[in-house]
């Protein structure tokens, strides 16, 4: 656990995690960071905790001591929100103190009360304050739905800053560089691809409440951004507000100037168009990705999916439906509600068709509302007039993704 000064009488708690899947479900392949922060006026609160693994919760004891502050001098535990990876050590700091109060929303306090048996609990509202002394004066800021109905800001109102938890942060383990202005450009890359990953693997089902928390910020006057999760933004901290609006525009169909190719063959026969559309790709000038179900990781192929500006896929027909593993994806990615996306399917058949049947099915009961471009099914191998067929419609697809592409400013 890394401890950092942040500003006056504000200090970061830090630490990566590893080999988890966060949520249970996400691998994450270049870990994450659980980020606390201490801020002290004549009282002490900490604003967001650390998750109850073994040791993690003395871990932070430890380090706090190091900063000069006795846990038991801690008086407020303010919840931004209410998920474990933040909240699981209360119990282990209800054992070792009794008079603290937690802080957060109405949500956020069942929660608290059933997940923790806490009960010592004060609810705020929008623009509720909290005067530590000392000139330290916390106000709380809901923000429903990111990603949870609990979650609020927490802002400092001497040093705006403004602690954000879940909103603004990032997949990616800190090295020895933790605010903006110490990234090198190949860290920042790293972080806003991380951010891609976090956004789309956690974020992307709630992206309307995520506007509403965008818009939020902008009304506060923000000199520092301090996520739960990644970097704190103190240099330029306007950066974060622009990748989380462009994120947003991702989750509605844009993406960058990039292809993902989302396919799966049986036999290789979807597989020979899968590589004569690559071939075209490369003529063509075009980056792509190439997704193989059931092979890639759920959290990649949401994130790499997501950024793009237009989705191939290839997937046959398997039991009178469409590839089970590429099927499963286009589940996913609905669940996600990644919606508007510009697409282009094709894939072989056997005995008989039901693969685009299916697509369809999945398309429409999701609400993903992708643009398609006519499909292309070929039985057996294809054909050169399948290819033919197959290369129109890239042709297509590349055209018509231009509009969608939103690049990094
Ligand atoms: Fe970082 Fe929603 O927990």
């Amino acid at each position: 656990m890394k401890k950092i000064k942040i500003a006056n009488g504000i200090h970061m708690l830090t630490m990566n995690v590893e080999d988890i899947l966060f949520e249970g479900i996400w691998e994450i392949a270049n870990g994450v960071t659980l980020n606390s922060y201490i801020v002290q006026g004549e009282k002490t609160a900490i604003i967001d905790g650390v998750i109850n693994w073994d040791g993690v919760p003395e871990t932070l004891y430890a380090n706090l001591e190091e900063i000069g502050v006795d846990p038991q001098n801690i008086d407020y535990l303010i919840v931004n929100h209410m998920e474990p990876d933040h909240s699981g050590w209360i119990s282990s700091f209800r054992k070792i103190k009794d008079d603290f109060t937690v802080i957060c929303t109405e949500k956020a306090a069942k929660m608290v009360a059933s997940f923790y048996g806490e009960d010592k609990i004060r609810v705020v509202k929008e623009g509720d304050t909290l005067d530590l002394g000392k000139g330290k004066v916390l106000s709380f800021h809901p923000v429903p739905n990111v990603h949870w109905p609990d979650t609020m800001y927490t802002y400092e109102r001497e040093t705006k800053t403004l602690f954000s938890c879940d909103m603004f942060g990032t997949f990616g383990r800190m090295g020895d560089h933790c605010f903006d202005d110490e990234l090198t450009s190949e860290e920042t890359d790293f972080f806003e691809s991380e951010g891609i990953r976090y956004y789309s693997n956690v974020m992307a089902t709630f992206t309307p409440s995520l506007r509403k928390a965008i818009d939020k910020a902008k009304a506060l006057e923000i000199n520092i951004i301090a996520p739960g999760h990644g970097p704190v933004y103190r240099k330029n901290p306007q950066k974060i507000i622009d990748d989380y609006s462009r994120f947003s525009l991702y989750a509605d169909g844009a993406g960058k100037n990039e292809v993902t190719i989302l396919w799966g063959s049986m036999y290789g026969m979807t597989k020979k168009a899968v590589n004569f559309v690559e071939d075209i790709l490369k003529r063509e000038g075009i980056k792509y990705n190439k997704l193989e179900m059931p092979l890639e990781s759920e959290s990649e192929m949401v994130a790499t999916v997501f950024k793009s500006a237009a989705i191939i896929i290839g997937a046959p027909t398997y039991e009178y439906n469409l590839f089970p593993p590429v099927a499963a994806a286009l589940n996913e990615l609905g669940r996600k509600k990644i919606t508007g996306k510009t697409a282009f399917r094709f894939g072989s058949y056997g005995w008989s068709g039901g693969a685009e049947k299916e697509l369809k099915e999945i398309i429409e009961r999701n609400k993903m509302n992708w643009g398609f471009i006519e499909s292309v099914e070929f039985e057996g191998a294809p054909k050169e007039e399948d290819l033919k067929k197959v290369e129109a419609g890239i042709l297509e697809l590349i055209e018509k993704m231009r509009e969608k592409i939103v690049n990094r400013i």
